[in-house]
């Protein structure tokens, strides 16, 4: 047999521009596929992988578990990879963050600890439903590490007193309940307020959203249940995670009791995420998924519910996620005098092409791809699409589209909570060396996306929602 050169994953990763040339890993064997990616049939996607591993890319497109394809990968063999490298780096034992979950590679990071990342806008377009492995993830602690078994849920503020329930009794006593909704972080495309000025916070990207199916118990179910009348006296009800600080502070927030107890409200204790169990980065072994409200109320890890008169007295419900005018600075800023941020602003963003990219003036056309979403169930109804920096506009194509499998059929009026992927094919404007390509989506309530950045700039650098902006070079 053949003996292949062993190689470091250093050595690996030095390789993964068509320039330097590409190389991969697969089950310990290293692969040059420099002269392969032109010809794969998945197109520039593989670049993903380049220097580093092909598992996680393959895992999330089953297409490539066939004979054939592994076939084609040991034409391009070239080593072995050393086995210190195959073994995976082990973190101190004093890291809170050690037993954090391992990550898909595909992610962007915006912060290690705690883990902060979301998918590229190519992968984002590519289904109606995110794989849990690349939905992005905002966590502002350590995840916590949950026993189901010992797990439980308290519900507190009822006049029958407080409830508890293991994670069997909220399986077994309630009617499980499947929601599509999209999640969508307030920060989403908060970088596009730093390029106006600096704000404070992770400096998302258009990926901090992202669309999944959730099952679970309603709240409304658990909380009638658990002694809830429509006489109780409560005007919110409080979440509390079990993931901590130092000082053992718990991540908490809170949502209006008007849409907890709404019967069309599809607020739900999930505990299973796109059809399985929740992962841990989304709130194994119970998160809280509220349809249409922003991402920072929908609590994971859930360990505590209480019904109060008052919001949730969270760092995160009282002194962050709260929208301010472009004057408002941190010297003046007083966070009790805006709400907390619950329904979020119609919104969406173009996915493909990338900015900066090239595209062929011989191909005639152009593709351009996105996603939109509107909160509090307000469903998108159109996306207008300009290549021309807005001199002219097109009406995108909602839905549809080869590979994106979308709802079967229209949601219900009021609880529109997944987002619409969009697609506009169209001829290349005459003449153009450079593009500017622009979206902008309109909901039920004709509630429409502001034109720039600047008048709605905020400190906090939240609601970022101005009519997306890609430009790319027109190549003879
Ligand atoms: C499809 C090979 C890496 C994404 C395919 C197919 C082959 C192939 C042979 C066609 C399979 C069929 O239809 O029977 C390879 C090889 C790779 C590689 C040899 C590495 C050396 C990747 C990576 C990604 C990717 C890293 C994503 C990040 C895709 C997609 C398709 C595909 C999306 C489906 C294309 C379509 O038909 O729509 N690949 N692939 N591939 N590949 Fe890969
Ligand atoms: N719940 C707990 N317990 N801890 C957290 O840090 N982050 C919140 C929310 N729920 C958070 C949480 C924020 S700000 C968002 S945007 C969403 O979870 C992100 O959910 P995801 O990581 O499943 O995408």
């Amino acid at each position: 047999a053949h003996s292949f050169p062993i190689y470091t994953q250093e050595e690996v990763t030095k390789h993964r521009t068509l320039a330097d040339g590409v190389w991969v890993t697969y089950k310990g064997g290293v692969y040059d596929i420099t002269d392969f990616v032109a010809m794969h049939p998945g197109g520039n996607k593989i670049m993903l992988a380049a220097g580093g591993a092909l598992e996680p890319f393959w895992a999330l497109y089953a297409v490539h578990g066939q004979d054939h394809v592994l076939e084609i990968l040991s034409e391009y063999k070239v080593g072995e990879l050393s086995p210190e490298d195959c073994k995976q780096q082990e973190a101190s034992l004093s890291d809170p963050y050690s037993s954090d979950p391992p990550r898909h590679p595909a992610l962007r990071v915006n912060s290690q600890k705690p883990f902060n990342a979301e998918p590229p806008p190519e992968l984002l377009s590519d289904s109606f439903i995110t794989p849990s492995a690349i939905f992005f993830k905002r966590n502002h602690l350590p995840v916590p590490k949950v026993d189901p078994e010992t797990y439980q849920l308290e519900i507190e503020g009822l006049p029958g007193g407080p409830v508890s329930l293991s994670l069997a009794e909220l399986k077994s006593r309630f009617p499980k309940h499947t929601v599509t909704a999209t999640l969508q972080c307030a920060g989403n495309r908060r970088s596009e307020m730093n390029q106006v000025k600096q704000v404070k916070g992770l400096n998302w990207g258009i990926g901090a959203i992202s669309n999944a199916t959730w099952s679970g118990a309603r709240l409304r179910d658990v909380l009638i249940a658990a002694g809830y009348t429509p006489g109780t006296v409560a005007q919110h009800v409080q979440f509390e995670g079990l993931d901590r600080d130092v000082t053992g502070t718990t991540y908490g927030a809170s949502i209006p009791l008007r849409k907890a107890v709404s019967e069309d409200g599809d607020v739900l204790l999930a505990y299973e995420m796109n059809g399985e169990e929740l992962p841990a980065d989304h709130g194994f072994p119970v998160r809280v998924v509220v349809p249409g409200t922003v991402g920072a109320r929908n609590v994971k890890w859930l360990g505590k519910i209480a019904l109060s008169q008052e919001e949730s007295s969270s760092h995160w419900q009282q002194n962050d996620y709260k929208g301010f005018s472009p004057c408002t600075d941190w010297d003046t800023v007083d966070f009790k005098s805006a709400p907390a941020i619950q329904e979020l602003p119609v919104q969406s963003a173009i996915t493909q092409p990338a900015e900066g990219s090239a595209v062929d003036r011989s191909a005639g056309e152009l593709t351009v791809k996105g996603y939109a979403w509107s909160g509090g169930g307000r469903e998108v109804v159109r996306v207008d699409v300009s290549l021309d920096g807005g001199r002219t506009w097109q009406v995108a194509q909602l839905q549809g589209g080869d590979k994106q499998e979308g709802p079967a059929e229209a949601p219900p009026l009021g609880r529109a909570w997944a987002w619409k992927l969009w697609e506009l094919t169209a001829p290349l404007p005459e003449g153009a060396q450079e593009l500017e390509i622009m979206c902008k989506a309109v909901d039920n309530s004709y509630n429409m996306q502001p034109d720039s950045v600047a008048p709605i700039w905020n400190l906090r650098g939240v609601l970022s929602n101005a009519w997306h902006r890609v430009t790319v070079r027109v190549e003879e």
